[in-house]
């Protein structure tokens, strides 16, 4: 006892973190194995092209006959799954996305080429409009230029469909229209593929000032207004939750949160809410600039900042993290072992 009568032994901490094998015993729930890591790739439809990103450094778009090489040694290294994104230089877009759904979008042509080349690794398709869209937007537009929800679902259901006969493992739709996910699940089930093709909802999506690199990658960015007429006021949680039940009752197999590291409350919710569904988390084309700018100016160490970085969104619920140094982390896994 000391002088404040609580026996002193009992508040001891340093005793749990006196060397490395201690301190890991304290967070062991946090690891970072391949498994927790989705690498999202943009392919371009120029078969040959490697095209830098001047917005995203170190990420590339890739043409269909650049992507094996770019990713059998990040494959050779663990990777398990990827997220396709698909970019069109030259197929043209029109109000309905049309090429969305045929053999011109390079996401369909790449699937089989894939799933030859690398059989163990797991595929989800981005499922969106807005990279085939001539105005930008992510559904159908009415003449006034607002929403068509109704022919919005339709077409991302057929869109999702044609990767899941292209052979797509999981189909992501970022899209935010309201229903898509029974929509697209209604669409399988109708083509016998509903116990073949998962569906991970991107729910809590926000409308965020963190997604401008990526619009410059994907060629997406909207022809007039905004989305924040279908992605989420980032005030709001209830919309999140909301947004949540509803995906879960329309039969989502896993739940995703983006962006994720302004929005670890929301992650937290959900994983507490919904513990039996894996939660996706996706570190966004902003989040990687900030990181990436920063270890750049010498502001911070790359490598210890985003193990840091890694280790809280495992710890706020993420099961898998969307990230674009996925090549990175792996190099670091890799060169542990
Ligand atoms: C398209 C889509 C976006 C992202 C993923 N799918 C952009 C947007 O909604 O405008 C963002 C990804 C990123 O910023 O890395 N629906
Ligand atoms: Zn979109």
């Amino acid at each position: 006892m000391n002088y404040t009568g609580i026996p002193q032994n009992k508040h001891i901490l340093h005793s749990s973190i006196s060397n490395k094998t201690l301190r890991d015993w304290q967070g062991l729930s946090c690891n970072i194995t391949p498994n927790n890591l989705m690498y999202p790739i943009f392919i371009v439809d120029e078969p040959d092209s490697i095209q830098v990103i001047p917005s995203m450094p170190g990420i590339y778009r890739f043409g269909l006959n650049k992507l094996k090489d770019h990713l059998a040694p990040l494959v050779s290294k663990g990777l398990q799954s990827v997220l396709l994104f698909g970019v069109t230089n030259s197929v043209p877009k029109d109000e309905n996305g049309t090429h969305a759904s045929t053999q011109y979008n390079p996401v369909i042509q790449a699937l089989p080429m894939l799933k030859m080349w690398f059989p163990n690794l797991t595929i989800a398709c981005d499922v969106c409009l807005c990279a085939y869209t001539s105005h930008g937007h992510c559904g159908v537009l009415q003449a006034d230029g607002t929403i068509n929800n109704p022919s919005s679902i339709e077409r991302i259901a057929q869109v999702g469909l044609s990767y899941a006969k292209a052979g797509a493992h999981v189909l992501a739709p970022s899209d935010m229209m309201d229903g898509r996910i029974g929509a697209i699940k209604q669409i399988l089930r109708e083509h016998g593929l509903a116990n073949k093709v998962a569906v991970l909802s991107y729910t809590a999506k926000f409308a965020s000032n963190l997604y401008g690199p990526f619009r410059d990658a994907s060629k997406s960015a909207p022809a007039f207004g905004d989305r924040k007429c279908y992605q989420l006021p980032y005030e709001s949680t209830g919309l999140a939750l909301r947004a949540a039940a509803r995906d879960v009752e329309e039969g989502a197999d896993m739940l995703m949160v983006k962006p994720v590291l302004i929005y670890m409350d929301i992650v937290k919710e959900l994983k507490n809410r919904y513990p039996e569904y894996p939660m996706f988390v996706y570190q966004v084309s902003g989040e990687y600039a900030m990181i990436h700018h920063a270890a750049k100016a010498g502001a911070i160490d790359l490598r210890l900042l985003l193990t840091e970085v890694l280790a809280s969104l495992r710890r706020s619920g993420a099961d898998v993290i969307i990230t674009y140094f996925a090549p990175q982390i792996l190099e670091w896994i890799h060169g542990k072992s």
